[in-house]
């Protein structure tokens, strides 16, 4: 049995308002494997920092039961605390200070020697690419540079569990592939990632497993293939050599819409490794053969807008 580095029941979270109680969580359950990446998805409001917060002990649950790092988040915070790193959603950069500065207080609270601080600084500057702006104050820093910064810090202790609280939101594409490429790097070495994002593409890039938030309440929880097969959309091109092989391909499966070219045909399916080899074995059974063959999956963005609702609602 693999080991979870989340594990989290029935997770309640209520802020009292002016009209009554928010339920911002209404009992949600996690399972996160120790050196996967997990992605908890959804939009504005949907109760990701808040999650990410209790899971980090920065505020309580109202109910629930919750393990991170093996330990009992509601008896053991301090234990829970000094296995994980967090990257909060508002950047903990100190713009005043130089970055290397910001990376030596880190080292500071983390009681590492001074030696051991420099030498720690030293190693995250290099691997962020920071050695040139690390005797510049923050403030001078570009978004990209400090959300790397943002994420140095967090590896200052050495953390095997890293919450990541939306670290690409207001990244250009350039910035947020080197987030990706740190993000896959880490796990590499075996951390875990608890990442939150509202971009379903970098879920479906980075993410292990990833669950979809709306309203409190989990919609859909899987890997991001396994989501994108909760709905229809999803088919199969197939492209043949000539006419007479794609008017055989339709009478032998039976359905298909002839596409673009006239010898390429679409066929519904849900892309499963069991439907592709029944459909290829039935048309190894005509002696049919296929040039070119590939899948459409549906993206994960529409597998939100699908479970969420009506998709016009989405863009209103
Ligand atoms: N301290 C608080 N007091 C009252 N309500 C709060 C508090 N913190 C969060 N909320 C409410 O809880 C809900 C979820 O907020 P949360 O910040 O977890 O969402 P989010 O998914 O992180 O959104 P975003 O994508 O905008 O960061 C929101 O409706 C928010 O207004
Ligand atoms: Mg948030």
């Amino acid at each position: 049995m693999t080991n979870l580095a989340i594990a989290a029941n029935g997770l309640r979270k209520s802020y009292r308002g002016k009209n009554g109680d928010k339920v911002v969580l209404d009992g949600i359950d996690l399972a996160v494997p120790e050196g996967t990446i997990f992605s908890l998805l959804g939009p504005n409001g949907a109760g990701k920092t808040t999650t990410v917060q209790i899971l980090s002990t920065l505020i309580p649950a109202d109910g629930g039961t919750v393990q991170v790092a093996g330990h009992d988040l509601a008896r053991k915070p301090d234990d829970v605390r000094g296995a994980i790193g967090v990257t909060g959603q508002y950047s903990a950069v100190d713009k005043l200070l130089t970055g290397e500065e910001n990376l030596l207080l880190m080292a500071d609270l983390r009681h590492l020697s001074r030696r051991d601080g420099r030498r720690r600084a030293a190693e995250l500057l290099e691997r962020f690419d920071l050695v040139e702006a690390a005797g510049k104050p923050a403030s001078t820093y570009s978004g990209g540079m400090q959300r790397r910064l943002d994420l140095a810090m967090t590896l200052v202790g050495d953390p095997r569990l890293i919450f990541l609280d939306e670290p690409t939101t207001g990244l250009d594409p350039r910035s947020r592939r080197s987030m990706w490429q740190v993000v896959r790097e880490l796990v590499a070495d075996g951390v875990t990632i608890f990442l939150t994002t509202q971009y379903l593409e970098e879920a479906d890039q980075l993410a292990d497993r990833v669950a979809m938030l709306d309203h409190g309440t989990l919609i859909a929880q899987g890997t991001p293939e396994e989501l994108k097969r909760l709905i229809p959309g999803g088919h199969v091109s197939l492209r043949f050599a000539d006419q007479h092989h794609v008017d055989s391909a339709l009478r032998a499966l039976g359905t298909g819409f002839l596409d673009g070219d006239a010898l390429t045909l679409q066929i519904p399916s849900d892309g499963s490794v069991g439907s592709l080899r029944r459909m290829l074995a039935r048309l190894d059974d005509h002696s049919i053969d296929v040039e070119e063959l590939s899948v459409h999956t549906p993206d994960l963005d529409d597998v939100f807008l699908t479970l969420t609702g009506d998709p016009k609602d989405a863009v209103r």
